[in-house]
């Protein structure tokens, strides 16, 4: 039995969604503990592609429970539809593999419409948020005037009060300041029945379920979103997510102790890509980074957007690595790199002509940065078929002794292609 918390160490679509179903072989359980449906998780089983926002990426495996922890925002109507789409895919009753806590907020019309429409009034300036709501409801949570998945369970004039409480905030907003029509109460109050009424049995109090999960010794596995470089308080402030996307919160969003976690693992992606605004010092605007684009496929899961292409970086991965407190990285699209003549890291950044190698709080000082780039041969041939981690290219084994000598720490696992067996396992934490 081991609990393992898995995270994205860099700006997103580092490949989480399809670890976490691969792992999930050897878990009972697994946790969303943040953000929402502006996540993006694409599982390829067999050929066949899912994309998951919000409900755990275990739920391709009959049997595992998928839990969404206190600290995710829930749409419902993302819920139920993402609900009735792997009913369809899978033929399996969905809801009886989920658990939802009923401390876990939720994310309302106005919410959606309130991230859109500031995004608008930022124009040039903009975030480029998924436009899902995520910001806003995190916003309602800290005001303390948010709803909760637990106000589905109490008497419906309660419902009422504490709905019309927030819509009464957010449609002065709406109107007065973004000049938005107004959100009608009666329609956010009756879709919010229609869904309570088929996801009331899956919402428990989750801290007690996972100590009775854990007190039966069925090992856990945390399921992060977005990535350490998108961190309300650690990333590029202000562009980044609303919530804290670090390993350490896996246990405070769920409620789980510190003390029950074994092993955290960080997702690094063979390169960087980041989706939205906000600087990003490995950015390549060239062949390479088309090679990029094109060969990874690199266009979201969520918004369809382009991902921005750039070279690994590794001061980022180091403040990543002690953010997290990481034991181990999964290292994925290093199939992605096949093909390049030369292959660059880079392994400190420049500001005002010294070489630095902590990666600064401030976004002005980030834009500044030139990237100090190292240089390693590339390799040609084609290792997404190779399953055997000795057979790799000899270039793409120093690629990675590399990374793991910076770091300090091994590569658990190497992936090669999309597709869950197309991964070479080389430590698995929970089989020891
Ligand atoms: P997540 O948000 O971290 O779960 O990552 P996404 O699913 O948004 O983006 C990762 C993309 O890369 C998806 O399209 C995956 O199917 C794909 N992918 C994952 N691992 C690999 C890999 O090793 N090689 C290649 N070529 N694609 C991969
Ligand atoms: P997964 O889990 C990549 C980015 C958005 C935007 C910023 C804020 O698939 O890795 P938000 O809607 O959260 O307020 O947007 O964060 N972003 C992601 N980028 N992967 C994600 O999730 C992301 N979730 C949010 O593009 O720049
Ligand atoms: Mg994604």
């Amino acid at each position: 039995m081991a609990n393992v918390i898995l995270i994205g160490t860099q700006w997103g679509d580092e490949g989480k969604g399809k670890i976490v179903d691969l792992l999930t072989e050897w878990a009972e359980v697994v946790v969303r503990f943040q953000g929402g449906n502006n996540a993006g998780h694409t599982l390829v089983i067999e050929g066949q592609r899912y994309a998951l926002h919000l409900i755990p990426s275990g739920i391709m495996r009959p049997g595992k429970t998928c839990v969404i922890g206190s600290g995710v925002v829930v749409d419902l109507k993302i819920l139920l539809e993402e609900i009735e789409l792997i009913q369809k895919q899978s033929g399996r009753n969905v809801l009886s593999q989920l658990i939802l806590s009923d401390e876990a907020h939720l994310i309302l019309e106005s919410h959606r419409r309130l991230d859109q429409a500031r995004e608008q009034q930022r124009g040039a300036a903009k975030i480029g948020t998924t436009g899902r709501g995520i910001g806003p409801a995190y916003e309602s949570k800290m005001a303390r005037w948010g709803l909760r998945l637990g106000d589905l369970l109490a008497p419906e004039a309660v419902l009422r009060d504490k709905l019309k409480n927030l819509l009464d905030q957010h449609n002065l907003l709406l109107e007065k300041i973004y000049n938005e029509a107004p959100v009608s109460f009666d329609q956010v109050f009756a879709e919010l029945q229609a869904a309570a009424a088929i996801v009331r049995p899956a919402i428990k109090k989750v801290p007690y379920e996972l100590a009775q999960c854990l007190k039966n010794s069925e090992s856990i596995l945390f399921e992060g979103a977005q990535g350490t470089l998108l961190d309300i308080d650690h990333g590029t402030y202000p562009f980044v997510t609303s919530s804290s996307t670090l390993a350490a919160n896996a246990c405070a969003s769920s409620g789980v102790g510190v003390t029950d976690i074994d092993e955290v693992i960080g997702v690094v992606k063979a390169y960087t890509t980041r989706v939205g605004s906000g600087p990003f010092p490995v950015e390549l605007d060239d062949a390479t980074g088309e090679h990029l684009s094109v060969r990874g496929g690199e266009v979201g899961t969520t918004t369809g957007r382009p991902r921005r292409c750039g070279w690994l970086d590794l001061v980022a991965l180091r403040f990543a690595t002690l953010l997290n407190g990481l034991n181990s990285i999964a290292l994925t699209k290093l199939d992605v790199l096949s093909g390049l003549k030369t292959i660059k890291v880079c392994t400190g950044y420049r500001l005002h002509g010294e070489v630095i190698d902590y990666f600064p709080s401030s976004i002005e000082e980030l834009e500044l940065c030139e990237p100090v780039l190292t240089e390693f041969a590339g390799w040609d041939e084609d290792i997404s078929g190779i399953l055997d981690y000795d057979k790799l290219p000899e270039n793409a084994k120093k690629y990675v002794a590399y990374i793991e000598e910076q770091l300090g720490i091994k590569a658990m696992l190497v992936s090669v292609g999309p597709d869950r067996a197309q991964t070479m396992i080389r430590h698995n934490p929970f089989v020891g």
